[in-house]
């Protein structure tokens, strides 16, 4: 039967309403993870920001972006103290909670300058995007091996065999800049109490090597938060989420034909009582419905 159906565009309507809805929701699935810190408020805080979903990891200026909107930087490393500290909270994550598993994490150490790649001064141009001029380094065997690779990873790779320098945990290599990682953040009030001691480094050269770094080497009383892992789509929920709310334009499309399908009976149920009702002059309606019955 052609008969033209009342519910066609408003249904579209509805359909487009219901996936822009899902859309905006899901785009607005921000990234945040939860800054944790550590000792007393003159301590830095940190937070790790890690993807299970590869498509979400960053490059390294998108992480370095991510960090400073939140007022901190890319995490720097000045001591074996802090590097250590960090290897406690990467190991922690890995065996608890979300945990984490393969990925490498972004650091702030970087060499700004393309053109000056040249032989053995290499090493020595990495720097820490938050100006700290520690020079505490953690390489693994054989890095930087500098080129095209300018950008500073921490290895985090638990379930990868070891190489020649042992496995590829927390050790840290260069890599290409526009390749996607994780990330680590670090904030705090050290952020103003180590660009003072920079500048004042900076005007006496020759204290720069003594710059001094009261970093939570004891870090005995962490304070009862949650590492929070950004993981979109790890949990049981958010997949939920996910098949959920692209499902919910498909029901609502169901819905609406079930109902105009309803309608329509109703209808003509109600025109075929009015025929039996009001015989006399036939309307087209009727007519239509009594030669539908005699059929
Ligand atoms: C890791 O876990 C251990 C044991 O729960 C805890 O003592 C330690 O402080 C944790 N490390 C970090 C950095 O949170």
């Amino acid at each position: 039967m052609l008969l033209s159906r009342p519910g066609g565009s408003p249904r579209l309507l509805l359909l487009g309403a219901c996936l822009l809805w899902a859309q905006s929701c899901l785009s607005q699935q921000v990234l945040s993870g939860q800054k944790i810190c550590y000792g007393d408020s003159t301590h830095p805080c940190y937070m790790i920001a890690y993807f299970q979903d590869l498509s979400r990891r960053v490059g390294f200026q998108e992480a370095r972006q991510g960090c400073e909107m939140e007022g901190g930087g890319l995490l720097s490393l000045e001591s074996e103290g802090e590097q250590k500290l960090i290897e406690s909270m990467l190991q922690n994550l890995t065996k608890s909670g979300p945990g984490i598993s393969d990925g490498d994490f972004w650091i702030g150490l970087w060499r700004s300058g393309e053109g000056q790649t040249t032989s053995s001064a290499c090493p020595d141009l990495y720097k820490w995007t938050d100006g700290s001029s520690s020079l505490y380094r953690n390489w693994y065997t054989d890095e930087p091996s500098c080129g095209s690779e300018a950008c500073v990873v921490m290895y985090h790779q638990p379930s990868a065999n070891p190489g020649l320098g042992g496995p590829y945990l927390y050790q840290w290599n260069d890599d290409r800049c526009n390749m996607k990682h994780n990330f680590i953040c670090k904030y705090g009030p050290e952020d103003i109490l180590e660009k003072e001691l920079g500048d004042r480094a900076d005007a006496h050269h020759d204290v720069q090597a003594t710059v001094p770094t009261k970093k939570p080497h004891d870090t005995s009383k962490p304070e009862d938060r949650f590492p929070v892992v950004v993981t979109e789509t790890g949990g049981l929920i958010p997949n939920l989420i996910y098949v959920v709310i692209p499902t919910i334009p498909l029901l609502l499309l169901i819905l609406v034909a079930f109902g105009t399908c309803c309608f329509q009976m109703l209808h003509k149920r109600e025109a075929r009582r009015n025929c039996f009702n009001d015989s006399s002059p036939l309307s087209s309606e009727c007519l239509a419905e009594h030669l539908d019955s005699n059929l």
